[in-house]
């Protein structure tokens, strides 16, 4: 069948390369793309936010499927519209999509269905807001309710920074008027992703990113800095107890609501001493948590995203390569602020041809035929091993073959697996 993914990060980059690995895919189109993606798929200038003319091109060019790989086309109801039109769609439909779109909204199931989660506070007046901050003291943490591409959560140490989150907030500078206070929780962080068809739930292999820009977890957030597959912390039974009393309560809360959650769910947990606690819901693959996973993907993508929307996934299982992957983002220098655009990579095919390193591109572009950066995060240079060593020596050897004197990199990515592995 001929395909098309919608998405033109690192992350569509990996995807693409799993569905254009597929026997089931006869031609793969990616809208927008990106100029790694163009050396495996089709590129197309589509206008992804114009639903009808994405319907129109799935039926110009007789797509039977299409993947979605970023969270803003489901929160605008790509999937709704595309099934509408009777065309088959991997993510979830506007609804089901709330569970990344309104942190209040994934706050309210947790509540009702008692998933563990922080204590919170949902808050459309400041003047509360703030009397909820003086109840409950720093440390606290304040997020904006609505996408905000990872940006709108402060976690404040002190009452200061965190009264300031919220004039913030009351400010409109996230884009929606409305926040959600809560407990602030502590622990290690792991990525939890699951398939599921709307009543099955098929887990994924985990991980774990830095979402920090700076060595050590330092600095401002980020997008993600870099990730690995598997995630140490994340043993068999905690990857049992996260299924049995996160995922899948909130798989049935939508089931009840009659709006059936359809894609990848993609938890991000903390590793509190009472237990998983669920810190945010995405309602797609991870940037670039999906990186390491297509890394370590055995069995054929194309057919598990289909048993999803087929509602048949109680029918597969899924096998994962015993390799540890690895992947490391390589930003424009100013991120995540102002980052300048346009200067030119060079040394790409030397570092792609190592052993076993994949680079997904991001935020470039070409401009006569050379590849130029052109956003925030630009390339991601991944890299499996038999060990997590042997994939962070892998990773960091093709990033020295990178000649970008205007770009960046965490040195430490897998710090704490890398510890772990050595202190066995
Ligand atoms: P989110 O966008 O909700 O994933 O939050 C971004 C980051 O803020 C998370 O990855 C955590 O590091 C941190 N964070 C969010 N919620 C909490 C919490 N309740 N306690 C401690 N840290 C948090
Ligand atoms: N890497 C975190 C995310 O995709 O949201």
């Amino acid at each position: 069948m001929n395909i098309l993914l919608i998405g033109s990060g690192g992350r569509e980059h990996a995807l693409a390369w799993a569905i254009s690995a597929s026997p089931l895919c006869d031609r793969l189109f990616v809208a927008p793309g990106n100029p790694g993606i163009a050396q495996i798929a089709r590129n197309v200038d589509l206008k992804v936010t114009d639903h009808a003319a994405v319907i129109a091109f799935c039926r110009d060019e007789n797509i039977g499927f299409v993947v979605v790989g970023p969270e803003a086309p489901l929160v605008a109801g790509l999937a709704d519209d595309l099934a509408t039109a009777g065309i088959k769609c991997f993510g979830p439909t506007k609804f089901p999509a709330q569970l990344e779109g309104s942190k209040g909204f994934t706050k309210d199931i947790c509540a009702k269905y008692n998933i563990p989660t922080a204590a919170y506070g949902r808050f459309r007046d400041k003047a509360a807001a703030l009397a909820y901050l003086d109840a409950h003291g720093a440390p606290i943490v304040i997020k904006a309710d609505g996408l905000a591409a990872g940006k709108g959560v402060t976690v404040a140490m002190d009452m200061n920074t965190a009264r300031a989150a919220v004039e913030d907030i009351f400010a409109a500078k996230f884009g929606s008027a409305e926040c959600v206070i809560e407990e602030f929780l502590e622990g290690e962080e792991a990525s939890f992703f699951v398939l599921t068809d709307g009543r099955n739930a098929l887990p994924l292999a985990t991980a774990q990113d830095h979402k920090r820009v700076g060595d050590g977890d330092s600095g401002p957030n980020t997008g993600g800095m870099g990730a690995y597959s598997p995630a140490p912390c994340m043993t068999p039974a905690l990857c049992t107890e996260a299924l049995e009393t996160i995922v899948k309560p909130t798989i049935r809360a939508l089931r009840d609501m009659e709006h059936p959650y359809v894609g990848v769910l993609f938890a991000g947990l903390i590793l509190t001493k009472n237990g998983p606690k669920l810190i945010e819901y995405n309602c797609r693959f991870g940037d670039p948590e999906a990186q390491v996973l297509m890394m370590r993907l055995k069995d054929d993508l194309v057919t598990l995203l289909l048993a999803c929307c087929d509602g048949a996934l109680d029918k597969l299982s899924v096998r994962w390569l015993d390799d540890v992957a690895l992947t490391v983002v390589m930003c424009a220098k100013g991120y995540p602020g102002d980052v300048m655009k346009g200067s030119e990579i060079r040394g790409l095919e030397g570092a792609s041809a190592m052993e076993g390193v994949e680079i997904f591109h991001a935020g470039t572009t070409t401009k006569d035929g050379r590849i130029i950066a052109n956003g925030g995060r630009v390339l991601n240079i991944t890299a499996r091993g038999a060990t997590v060593r042997e994939a962070r020596d892998r990773a960091y050897a093709a990033v020295d073959r990178i000649d970008w004197p205007e770009g960046f990199c965490r040195r430490d990515i897998a710090w704490r697996a890398l510890a772990r592995e050595e202190n066995r």
